[in-house]
């Protein structure tokens, strides 16, 4: 397999080359074709993009977006405290890795990448974790087997919740665990993006 080099997730700009995305689901492919520059425009979604190294073509790609549960559809530990009130969340909605680029971990890379995002955000603005609709079984298996700790919705066991507590658990166990791919300060309160990805400066994740 060859090395390639490629730069951290950012957000979709007007230059990014799209029409040529395809990756293994035709929903996720014509989605970022047709639909991820109005819903970046219209502030419905953010679209993060990966590109290689001098190349404005995108090969792997997020979109995620404020949200809010059903309590009735939360997982028990979530409905603790949440009396029928919508819980607020982070939701990834959409996640897609180029054909010719899968297996070289990008699509972990993302999920890294939005997860230490939704911990960031969880400082500034409530939220009570990460929800994922998985499209398919193969989706599915593909987040559980990154973050054993996602729990399935009761009502739909392709929805996938991720609790603020354990993400931010997530992110502290694979930083030291993985030190070549996370670093910390000396305080522990800051996390870097993983290392996958290369180009200007990291970006700084604060924790509580
Ligand atoms: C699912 C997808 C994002 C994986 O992307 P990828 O870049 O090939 O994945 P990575 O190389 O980062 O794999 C990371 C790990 O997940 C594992 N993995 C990948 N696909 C998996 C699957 N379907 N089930 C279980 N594990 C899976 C890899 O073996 C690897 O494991 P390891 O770290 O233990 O070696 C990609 O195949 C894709 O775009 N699929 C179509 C779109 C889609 O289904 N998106 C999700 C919609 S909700």
């Amino acid at each position: 397999m060859s090395l390639r080099h490629y730069l951290r997730p950012r957000l979709l700009c007007d230059d990014d080359e799209i029409g040529s995305f395809e990756c293994r689901s035709d929903e996720q492919s014509d989605w970022l074709r047709r639909h991820a520059r109005q819903a970046n425009a219209s502030d419905t979604a953010r679209v993060l993009v990966v590109t290689e190294f001098g190349s404005s073509t995108v090969v792997a790609y997020y979109a995620w977006c404020m949200a809010g549960i059903r309590a009735a559809d939360t997982p028990p530990r979530m409905r603790r405290g949440a009396g029928r009130y919508r819980q607020p969340v982070a939701l990834l909605a959409r996640l897609g890795v180029d054909l010719e680029h899968e297996g070289r971990g990008l699509g972990a890379g993302l999920l890294k990448d939005v997860i230490a995002r939704t911990a960031e955000i969880g400082t500034e603005i409530g939220c009570r974790g990460l929800v994922v609709h998985a499209e398919t079984a193969r989706a599915r298996d593909f987040y559980l087997h990154l973050v054993p700790a996602f729990e399935p919705s009761p009502t739909e066991e392709m929805h996938l919740v991720l609790l603020l507590k354990d993400l931010r658990k997530f992110i502290k166990d694979r930083a030291t665990t993985l030190r070549h791919h996370h670093l910390w300060d000396r305080g522990g309160s800051t996390y870097l993006a993983p290392d996958l990805f290369s180009g200007t400066a990291a970006r700084v994740y604060k924790l509580s």
